[in-house]
């Protein structure tokens, strides 16, 4: 566009000094030129006969750490707030939650759960001690949340509950005794003290993460020795009746890939998962940059380092094949999502951050990366639910008791219909543009694509498509094939806004928010929509 106009300027220019005739020859040179320069196109033809990997629901999973006002203010209230609230469940965050359809809920951290020890957080809320957060701010907790209140806000939500174990500071005796405590109905000494508390059945919890960051804020290991430690404590956690437990490593981070390659030697098949995490941040510094106030330069390298997880994530899978080749170790990228500054006037270290489009582009790219692995990856869990990092819901915890849904939430809810899909392979043909790198970061290719894309195929036979068009000022004209499969119908929803900085807030909480999306055309069995510049789109199509 900028070359076409550029090229009318100079026309104009030219007019000024030359005579007409001149001019004449000169336009019709440059509508010629014109003409041949490709409008912005996209063409996708999706395999709807092939596909056999599901797409895991845990791919949409949650985290939920005791960090700032995650839990406390959050999620919970307490039963005597002001805030209306079930239990001490906030009800509006609960209503949120039930309709995003939460697969899977992670706590109690994150450095936090190194830190945690669950026997301070059972029994009667007012004999728990307190504790001081030092991971995150150095807050000071009553443990009025703690095991009982987290396992039945699971269950509120038909969430399976992915509990973090302490091995940092913790012993192997506590961790053992707190699997027995959840998932035993025998007469055993931890079972019948949750039956004093007031819980007569075992809860239903599956995931169990031995150590969070064992190389850092769980206790700064090595991976040799934390490969031992991993043997040890897990072999401790019985598998009490009916329950199978899917014991998870702690994991490597972004590009420590001799930390998987030590635990792929050295735990192996005694581990059901690995973990992963990946943050989409510029750096480690104390300017991590606003979550508001950033530059269309900037807003590419975000796009950039969040696609650069794809990269990462084939590479752990690479070292993960080599011991591994008929996958039967998960990959669990247990903590992702966009890191920036705490917003101004806020606690430090509680990482409350507002969340624009942006971050909503960022969220979408990466589930599309996610659901093309699903040959591997297992389980995913944005960082985190409410009120911190990448965050859902942001709520006002001064009193008010208000709420605003962020649009990552919107991308999440649009997303809803890939839980347990089998994904569809693609074939997809769109432009790319080269991004700067910079010293921290040196991206796959250096390249953008305009258009990301995945699909797949419903249980109920139907298919869904989520396109999201990372251009800031292109609409890109896009032609979807459904080879071999008649489509018959179309309906779908689109995620964007005027400028890819807006956000919501408490003043004006619907500026970015889903609406039905009408352009979808069917034309020869051909599906044409043009996907509005920085925009997500989700189509549900029926054959
Ligand atoms: O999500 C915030 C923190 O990031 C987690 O506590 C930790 O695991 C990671 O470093």
């Amino acid at each position: 566009m900028e070359k076409i106009f550029s090229i009318y300027l100079f026309c104009l220019l030219f007019l000024l000094k030359c005579n007409m005739k001149k001019f004449i020859s000169l336009a019709l040179l440059v509508a010629a030129f014109t003409c041949s320069v490709k409008a912005q196109e996209t063409s996708i033809t999706i395999h709807t006969r092939q596909g056999s990997n599901k797409i895991y629901k845990e791919l949409y999973g949650q985290f939920a750490e005791h960090l700032g006002s995650c839990i406390y203010g959050g999620l919970w209230v307490g039963p005597y707030s002001n805030i209306p609230n079930t239990n001490g469940y906030r009800n509006d965050v609960l209503q949120a939650l039930k309709e995003l359809k939460v697969p899977v809920l992670r706590w109690p951290g994150g450095c936090f759960a190194d830190e945690y020890h669950w026997m301070d957080g059972i029994g009667p809320r007012n004999k728990r001690p307190k504790m001081q957060n030092n991971n995150w701010g150095g807050t000071i907790e009553d443990n009025s949340f703690g095991t009982n209140e987290f396992l039945n806000l699971c269950e509120i939500l038909g969430a399976e509950p992915y509990i973090s174990g302490n091995v940092g500071s913790g012993s192997v005796e506590e961790l053992a005794k707190w699997v027995e405590y959840m998932t035993s109905d025998g007469d055993t000494p931890m079972a019948n003290l949750r039956r004093k508390y007031g819980r007569e059945k075992s809860w239903n919890v599956k995931f169990l993460g031995v150590g969070n960051e064992s190389w850092g804020c769980g206790g700064n290991m090595r991976p040799e020795y934390y490969s031992d430690l991993f043997r040890r404590y897990s072999t401790y956690c019985r598998n009490y009746d009916k329950h199978r437990l899917y014991k998870i490593a702690s994991g490597a981070s972004d590009y420590d890939y001799n930390w998987t390659k030590v635990l792929m030697k050295n735990v192996g098949n005694r581990m059901d998962g690995l973990s992963l995490h990946y943050y989409t941040v510029k750096d480690w510094s104390d300017h991590k940059g606003s979550a508001t106030h950033f530059d269309n330069q900037e807003y590419y390298w975000t796009i950039g380092k969040c696609l650069q997880i794809e990269d990462v994530i084939k590479k752990h899978c690479a070292i993960m094949d080599q011991t591994d080749p008929q996958k039967k170790i998960g990959l669990l990228v247990d903590e992702w999502g966009t890191w920036w500054d705490e917003e101004p006037g806020t606690i430090k270290g509680h990482l409350y951050q507002q969340n624009s489009m942006r971050d909503a582009m960022v969220a979408a790219l990466t589930l599309n990366i996610f659901q093309r692995h699903t040959d591997r990856i297992r389980m995913a869990n944005i960082a985190q639910v409410v009120n911190v990092l990448q965050s859902m819901i942001l709520t006002d915890t001064i009193g008010t008791g208000h709420m605003v849904l962020t649009p990552t939430y919107y991308v999440f809810k649009m997303y809803r219909g890939f839980q347990d899909a089998t994904y569809l392979p693609m074939d997809v043909t769109t432009d790319s543009m080269n991004v700067e790198g910079g010293h921290m970061f040196k991206m796959v290719n250096g390249k953008i694509p305009d258009v990301s894309v995945s699909a797949a195929r419903k249980k109920d036979g139907s298919f869904i498509i989520s396109l999201a068009n990372t251009s800031l000022d292109k609409a890109q004209a896009t032609k979807i094939i459904l080879d071999g499969t008649k489509i018959k119908t179309v309906n779908g929803d689109i995620l964007t806004s005027d400028k890819i900085n807006d956000y919501n807030d408490f003043n004006n909480p619907d500026k970015v928010k889903e609406k039905v999306f009408k352009d979808a055309k069917i034309k020869k069995n051909v599906l044409n929509i043009k996907i509005p510049a920085k925009s997500i789109i989700v189509l549900n199509l029926n054959s």
